[in-house]
């Protein structure tokens, strides 16, 4: 239930996933209209604010993302997911689990680069260190673009993700979504592929 099993994901995985998800989703959108122009200044210091208090969390939560998807296994694809398929989908999967981490730090990078030295508060309960990285100009613009490109190529690549799973789901019929959605949904696979993934699942529930 709350670990993975040999189909499923369990508990930890799905709440991290989509508590993640969200946090990077809301955490672009902030980033995107914080920056406009023509705010009132003391509403974009407080979105800042929010932001990096926010992006923080995003990054703690990646880290332990990161160390459980490392330890624990990853449940197999359904019968419906091609080879091919299997491969982009792990391929996607890795690089948002990277870009997870990366992406917090490139804006920590940012704010410790600041010529402005603006102090980065955890939601207004304590100071994070600044990044040892020297303090100009160059540097801050050097990070502020490589955090504003890795969350284009975020965003992107979400976008492909997202689409995939409803095109499991709705395409497909197949249970790409659902066994992200809750625990212990049981595979759908029909014929013999379906039946050793239904006997491997049982085995696997067994042993948990
Ligand atoms: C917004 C809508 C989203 C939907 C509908 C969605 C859906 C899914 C589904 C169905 C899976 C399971 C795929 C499989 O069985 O192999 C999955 C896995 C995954 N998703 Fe999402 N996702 C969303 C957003 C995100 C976001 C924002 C991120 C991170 C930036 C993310 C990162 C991941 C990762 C790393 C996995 C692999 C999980 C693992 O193997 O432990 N997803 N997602
Ligand atoms: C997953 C986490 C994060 C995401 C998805 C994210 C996303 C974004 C986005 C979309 C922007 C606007 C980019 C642009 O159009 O120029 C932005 C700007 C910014 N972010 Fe983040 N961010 C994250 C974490 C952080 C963290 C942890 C910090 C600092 C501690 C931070 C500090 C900043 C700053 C200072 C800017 C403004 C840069 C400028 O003035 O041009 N971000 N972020």
């Amino acid at each position: 239930m709350l670990r993975n099993s040999e189909t499923r994901f369990g508990l930890v995985t799905i709440v991290l996933h989509w508590t993640i998800g969200l946090l990077i989703l809301g955490l672009l959108l902030l980033g995107f209209i914080m920056r406009r122009t023509g705010i009132d200044p003391a509403l974009q210091f407080a979105l800042y604010q929010w932001h990096k208090s926010f992006g923080f969390a995003a990054l703690g939560l990646a880290l332990i993302r990161a160390i459980w998807w490392l330890v624990e296994r990853t449940p197999s694809p359904p019968a419906s997911v091609s080879p091919l398929e299997r491969k982009a989908a792990r391929l996607t999967h890795d690089v948002l689990i990277v870009l997870g981490i990366v992406m917090p730090f490139t804006g920590w990078a940012v704010a410790s680069a600041s010529t402005l030295n603006i102090p980065s508060f955890f939601f207004n309960m304590i100071v994070i260190p600044h990044l040892p990285l020297a303090r100009s100009e160059t540097s801050e613009n050097f990070w502020t673009f490589a955090h504003a490109l890795l969350a284009y190529v975020t965003l992107a690549l979400v976008a492909i993700h997202a689409a995939a799973a409803l095109f499991h789901h709705f395409k497909r019929g197949d249970e790409v979504l659902t066994r992200m959605l809750r625990p212990g949904v049981r595979p759908v696979g029909a014929g013999s592929g379906g039946t050793s993934v239904r006997k491997r699942d049982d085995a696997a529930v067994g042993r948990k």
